[in-house]
């Protein structure tokens, strides 16, 4: 059995990412610094300066990523002088230009954000996960998601319509296709592309943390055992952290030394409690556990 490598790294992305050959990574998950949004943590980027930093960035991203790979990057823009600011969307259409498929989009729900409001707009409770490709041909593990069918089946397939017991494929020409019958009977469904995840923010120290549900479903989607996973800008070391427990080898990126001790911290933890359930509870654990790679 090959060891896992969990790999954190201290420097900017940028020049990090050159240690890494071409097409290596399976799945770049991230949540880079939003713009302006954390200027007292780890210093904002101006709205209109973010397409020009991201892009030499993304660029490396693209090149390290495999042909069959995913990369999965959280981001929101901010609402600059009573607007929306159009930052993401002009890095979509850029990052379009540098090669990248933009393929799919996420929405995370944040099921736990608390009400709110400003005099012309309520609390944002979502957030994007926009998903890019080098090609159409990506890996993905759909079984690795299912949820329980949940309420609605109780309802909807005691009364079919005709349309219900064909398949009936969309008429827009984009693949998808529906036979409502085929779920009769069955106890797990394919979810949405809708994400519904409580954030965490407990005992992290470090301001701007995605919930591990987050990492953990999109390393599920998009990767198998052994698979590399990298989170470019990796703050307290969620995806890494996540990636090991999943039998995944990871390469984590921060450009803040004390964000690289909590990740390293963290990650003690949770190698402690894996081997402390292996014992209680003599579960057969056949990885090797491996120690951190600090550059
Ligand atoms: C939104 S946080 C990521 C949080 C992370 N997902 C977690 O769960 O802890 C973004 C991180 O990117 C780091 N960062 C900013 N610019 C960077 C760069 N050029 N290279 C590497 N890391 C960077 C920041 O210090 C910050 O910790």
């Amino acid at each position: 059995m090959k060891r896992l490598e969990y790999q954190i790294k201290y420097g900017d992305c940028l020049n990090i990412l050159r240690e890494y050959p071409n097409n290596f990574f399976d799945l770049i998950i991230t949540s880079p610094p939003y713009a302006d949004s954390r200027k007292n943590t780890y210093g904002g980027i101006s709205p209109n300066k973010y397409v020009e930093w991201f892009l030499p960035r993304s660029e490396e991203l693209l090149r390290v990523l495999k042909p069959t790979g995913t990369f999965i990057l959280n981001i929101k823009e901010r609402v600059a002088s009573g607007e929306r600011h159009t930052y993401v969307i002009e890095l979509i259409l850029e990052m379009r230009k540098q090669g990248w498929l933009w393929t799919e989009e996420f929405i995370w729900h944040k099921r736990n954000c608390y009400p709110g409001k400003w005099p012309n707009r309520f609390r944002d409770a979502w957030e994007r996960c926009l998903q890019f490709n080098k090609s159409k041909k990506f890996h993905m593990y759909q079984e690795n998601v299912k949820v329980p069918m949940g309420e609605w089946a109780k309802t909807r397939l005691k009364a079919l319509g005709k349309n219900d017991v064909i398949r009936f494929n969309s008429q827009v020409g984009s693949g998808f296709g529906k036979n409502i019958a085929n779920w009769i009977g069955r106890e797990l469904a394919y979810p949405t592309n809708v994400l519904h995840l409580a954030t965490e923010t407990s005992n992290k120290n470090h301001s701007a943390t995605f919930p591990r549900a987050l990492p953990d479903w999109f390393i599920k989607l998009f990767t198998k055992e052994g698979d590399w996973i990298l989170d470019p800008f990796a703050g307290s070391g969620t995806t890494g952290e996540v990636a090991h427990q999943l039998g995944r080898n990871s390469v984590g990126i921060e450009i803040q030394m004390d964000y690289i001790k909590l990740a390293e911290e963290k990650f003690k933890e949770a190698e402690m409690l894996l081997l402390e359930q292996k014992e209680k509870y003599g579960k057969s654990n056949k990885r090797k556990h491996n120690k951190i790679h600090r550059a």
